[in-house]
C-alpha cells in the first residue's frame, strides 16, 4: 500500500492531465464562472494528519455537501422526529426532483434531495430569524473545521435565490401538504445560504473528520454526535448522498460520500480518514465526474472500503 501522500499526488497528476472533465453547472448562474481545470483534494485522518494535492486550498461553493452539516445540526435540535418529516430513502430521482412529493404527501424521501434539505431548514428555523439560522449553521462548520475564516459567498446566495425557481416551487408544494412551519420564503432564505458556503478541500475534509471518528473530533476528543448518530449520518450519505448516482458511488468508491453541484465531494472512511474532493465538472447526475473518480482509485490504492474486511 502506498504512503497516502504519495497516493494524493499521484490522483491529483493524473486527473490534471485528464481532458473529460465533465460540465460546470450553469443553472446557478455564479457557479458557470468556475475554471473547470481546478482539481484539489484533501485527507484528514484520525491520527492527525492533513494531506494535500493540487487546488486543495482554494475555496469552492459546497452547495449540497452543506446538507450533512445542516442534518447533523437538525437532529441536534429535534433528535428522531425529524424523521417525522423526512424520510430516509434514497429518491431514484435527480437531486431537485418534484414527482414523488405528490404521491408521498409532502415529505420528501431524504435529507439530501433539495426538498428534504429544504424542510431540515424549516427545523433550523424555529425559534430563530433566518439571519440568526444562517449564523448558527455557519458557527457549526467553522466549529468543526477549526477555522472562523470559512465564510458564505453571498453573490452565490444571490444567484440561486435568482433563478431558483424549482426551489420555490418545491417549498410551496411542501408548504401545501403542512410540511413546513414557516413562510416558504423563509426557508428557502436559510437553505440558499448554507449551499453557497465557500470551502477549501482542506476546510472540508476537517469539517467532516467527525464523523470518520465515531462522532469525536479527533484532534480534540471532543465529542460532536453519539457514535451511533454518526454510523446513521453515514448511512444516509452511503444511500442518498449522491441522488440517482447513489448506487454507482458506493458500487465505484465504496465509503460514504456526499456530492455537491460546485464539484465537491466529502468521503468518509471511518476509523480512518475524512476526505475533500472539488473538480467542478459534473456528470450527468450532477455529481462531481472527477472528483468521483479521483475518489475510487484512492479508496482502491489505499485499500478503503467500509465493505473491505
Ligand atoms: O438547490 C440547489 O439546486 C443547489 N443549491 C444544491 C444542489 C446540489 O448541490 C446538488 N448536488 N449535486
Amino acid at each position: 500500500m502506498p504512503e497516502l501522500e504519495q497516493a494524493l499526488a499521484e490522483v491529483a497528476a493524473e486527473m490534471a492531465e485528464r481532458t473529460d472533465r465533465g460540465d460546470v453547472a450553469t443553472y446557478i448562474p455564479q457557479l458557470g464562472k468556475v475554471d473547470p481545470q481546478k482539481f484539489g483534494i484533501a485527507a484528514v485522518t484520525n491520527d492527525g494528519r492533513v494531506l494535500m494535492a493540487g487546488d486543495a486550498d482554494q475555496a469552492f461553493s459546497i452547495q449540497s455537501i452543506s446538507k450533512v452539516f445542516t442534518l447533523t445540526l437538525a437532529l441536534g435540535n429535534v433528535g428522531d422526529a425529524l424523521w417525522q418529516r423526512v424520510g430516509r430513502e434514497p429518491s431514484g430521482n435527480p437531486f431537485n426532483s418534484i414527482v414523488q412529493l405528490e404521491h408521498e404527501n409532502g415529505i420528501p424521501r431524504n435529507p439530501f434531495i433539495n426538498a428534504g434539505a429544504i424542510v431540515v431548514s424549516d427545523i433550523l428555523l424555529a425559534g430563530h430569524q433566518p439571519r440568526e439560522a444562517i449564523g448558527e449553521i455557519l458557527r457549526f462548520i467553522q466549529f468543526l473545521a477549526d477555522d472562523e475564516t470559512i465564510v458564505i459567498d453571498r453573490e452565490v446566495a444571490a444567484s440561486e435565490r435568482a433563478t431558483g425557481y424549482r426551489n420555490f416551487a418545491l417549498a410551496n408544494y411542501m408548504k401545501s401538504f403542512g410540511n413546513l412551519n414557516h413562510a416558504p420564503e423563509l426557508a428557502l432564505g436559510v437553505y440558499f445560504h448554507h449551499c453557497a458556503i465557500a470551502m477549501s478541500c482542506r476546510q472540508l475534509a476537517l469539517a467532516g473528520r467527525f464523523l470518520a471518528n465515531g462522532g469525536k473530533n479527533p484532534a480534540t476528543g471532543h465529542s460532536v454526535v453519539s457514535a451511533e448518530r454518526a454510523r446513521r449520518i453515514g448511512a444516509m450519505m452511503l444511500t442518498c448522498g449522491h441522488y440517482d448516482g447513489s448506487g454507482d458511488f458506493a458500487f465505484r468508491v465504496g465509503i460514504p460520500g456526499k456530492s455537491g453541484v460546485g464539484g465537491g465531494i466529502l468521503g468518509i472512511v471511518p476509523g480512518v480518514a475524512s476526505l475533500a474532493v472539488w473538480s467542478p465538472g459534473l456528470n450527468a447526475n450532477g455529481n462531481s465526474k472527477l472528483g468521483s473518480i479521483a475518489l475510487e482509485k484512492l479508496a482502491r490504492m489505499m485499500n478503503w472500503s467500509i465493505f473491505a474486511p
